[in-house]
């Protein structure tokens, strides 16, 4: 628990990173991620564009991040947020597509915020999932 605050902390400070001139709402989280050989930290903010679907939300950029440097073993997501008061949103959960996105790579991921730890398998169930059935 003590390791968890710690990692929550450090992604509190990260939300300054955040891009949300439109929701002034700053995610931001840190994923432990492997490479079968050792751990790494991903840091991920959320990004928003003036055509607003456009926007991606802090944890698929962690998780891209991750992937596209081959860590791929997905292991924990430190989560916070901020709101456009700049108060610390405590609970803070993983939008749908960015729980379909967590999936996709692991069902061991472990969400971590100050309220809840969650695995990812209980934040999605019955999935969609394509890999059987190509
Ligand atoms: N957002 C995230 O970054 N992660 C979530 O899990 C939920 C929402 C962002 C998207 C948008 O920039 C802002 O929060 C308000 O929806």
């Amino acid at each position: 628990m003590r390791e968890s605050s710690h990692l929550l902390n450090k992604a509190l400070e990260y939300t300054k990173f955040s891009y949300a001139p439109y929701s002034k709402f700053k995610v931001a989280c840190i994923l432990i991620a492997s490479n079968g050989n050792e751990d790494k930290e991903f840091y991920g903010v959320n990004v928003e564009n003036s055509s607003y679907g456009l926007t991606i939300c802090a944890e698929r950029v962690a998780i891209f991040k991750a992937i596209s440097e081959e860590y791929k073993i997905l292991k924990a997501l430190y989560l916070v947020a901020v709101d456009s008061e700049g108060f610390e949103v405590l609970d803070i959960m993983p939008c749908g597509a960015c729980r379909q996105v967590m999936i996709e790579f692991s069902d061991n991921l472990s969400i971590i915020t100050r309220k809840s730890e969650y695995k990812i398998k209980e934040l999605i169930p019955f999935s969609f999932r394509l890999k059987n059935h190509i």
